[in-house]
């Protein structure tokens, strides 16, 4: 199944509840890696990017049990430091077993990991910030050997650039490390917030997560416990967007309104009625046309980068002119000239584009490259007049748990046949 075929001129409006948060389940997977005691994690979403990461910590050795959105992984067994290409190339998430095994084994081998196509995707914050901690990296034939001779030692690190996995990789190597360990300019998504919850509930000695300068006392070991992953906010805003740009109305349940606080004021400023509880979101647009709102994506608690491409396709359709700049990847507008093809009016000018509101979208056999940009164009085809053919939809599989399914439910006739 790689392609869809989606009915057009759909009103989208109901209840959705929302998943675990993708991008906060890959790297706890990750760092029970860590712990060599059973960890039983809850609400855990079912994507492809998850059972990658599954399939690799059992190829080192750990032992899984899943019970649908649960998993009982013990990691005691790990005897491997070494995990496939295959499996290593297929998610960016990936990158999060290197210090982990550090920290295990002092050496690892790794491939360099995969991800979407939206930049060039470094990982020389990871590593030139892991070497400051006693590692050694030599980089050879796309595999990245590393080795620390007695133990990691914690000290000061500045990260040059924001970065959400570099931030993440620091905080693995220095929860056992010797000493303090200091993270100055560090990422402040909820993701980073909930692994530190995640550590410090198994022993760890975290502060300051969620802000820009975390503080890790290193301990001696970590034990097992249970964690509940956080609800998955581009989720929740995917969703939010899919009633704005059909003038339907939906309530997004388990979620957290707290992680979209920027998300949610723009679609207040496209003429969205918002209203939150302690975990629910409602929007109604109903027989509103969008006013189109001017994005610039930045770390958190900016503008989500995650959720750029939907917001160019509710501009698309939106009254009036905007303006979308991408602060932080330097290839995110592979959808774009998808939606052309459907009669946006969208121009590309370096690191942002011009969009010009149009009445309506139409149906075309289109292809998507990214994880986002495959949900926009999903939502696209919703709204076009007649039928949309969507290729190469196996990125959505990704990040987004029975995307159709719940979309179907809120009114979208998506079928894969
Ligand atoms: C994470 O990617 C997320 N992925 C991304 O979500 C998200 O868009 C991104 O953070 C937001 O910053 C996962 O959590 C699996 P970064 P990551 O390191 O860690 C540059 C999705 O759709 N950089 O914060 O790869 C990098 O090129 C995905 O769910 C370096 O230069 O992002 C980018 O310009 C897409 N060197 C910027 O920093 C490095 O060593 C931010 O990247 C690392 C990053």
């Amino acid at each position: 199944m790689n392609k869809l075929y989606i009915e057009g001129s759909k009103k989208l409006q109901g209840t959705v509840v929302i998943s675990g948060s993708k991008n906060a389940a890959l790297p706890i997977l990750f760092m029970t890696i860590l712990i060599p005691e059973t960890i039983k994690i809850s609400n855990i979403p079912e994507l492809t990017d998850v059972s990658i990461a599954i399939k690799l910590l059992k190829h080192l050795g750990a032992k899984i049990i899943q019970k649908k959105k649960t998993l009982w992984i013990n990691t005691k067994s790990i005897n491997i430091f070494c995990p496939p290409y295959y499996l290593m190339k297929k998610i960016r998430a990936s990158i999060w077993i290197l210090a982990p095994l550090l920290v295990r084994f002092r050496k690892a081998k790794i491939f360099f990991p995969g991800g979407c196509k939206i930049g060039s995707r470094p990982i020389n914050l990871h590593l030139k910030n892991l070497s400051k901690l006693g590692v050694k990296i030599i980089l050879r034939n796309n595999c990245i050997m590393a080795s620390v001779d007695n133990f990691l030692k914690g000290t000061s690190i500045f990260m040059e650039k924001v970065s959400v996995g570099a931030t993440i990789t620091m905080i693995s190597a220095a929860v056992l490390a010797k000493g303090l360990t200091i993270i100055e300019n560090a990422a402040q998504e909820p993701e980073i917030v909930d692994l530190s919850e995640f550590l410090n509930k198994l022993g760890a000695n975290i502060k300051g997560a969620g802000s820009n300068k975390i503080f890790i006392i290193g301990v001696s070991r970590l034990f097992g416990g249970s964690h509940k992953i956080i609800p998955d906010r581009i989720e929740t805003g995917t969703f939010l967007i899919a009633a704005a740009i059909s003038q339907g109305y939906i309530l997004c349940k388990k979620t957290e309104p707290k992680h979209l606080k920027k998300v949610l004021t723009k679609l207040i400023q496209s003429g969205a009625q918002i209203k939150t509880g302690k975990n629910w979101i409602q929007l109604d647009m109903r027989n509103k046309i969008p006013k189109s709102v001017n994005i610039s994506t930045s770390p958190y608690p900016g503008f989500p980068t995650d959720m750029q491409p939907q917001f160019t396709l509710l501009n698309s359709i939106a009254q009036g002119k905007s303006t979308i700049q991408e602060n932080i990847f330097e290839n995110r507008f592979l959808y774009v000239d998808q939606l052309i093809k459907m009669g946006a009016k969208i121009k590309i000018k370096k690191k942002s584009i011009i969009c010009t509101g149009v009445r309506k979208l139409y149906s075309n056999n289109i292809s998507s490259s990214d994880l986002r940009g495959s949900a926009t164009l999903v939502l696209a085809g919703c709204i076009a007049i007649g039928k949309t053919e969507l290729s190469n939809v196996y990125h959505l599989n990704r990040g987004y748990e029975s995307f159709s399914r719940k979309l179907n439910k809120l009114g979208a006739n998506i079928q894969n046949t």
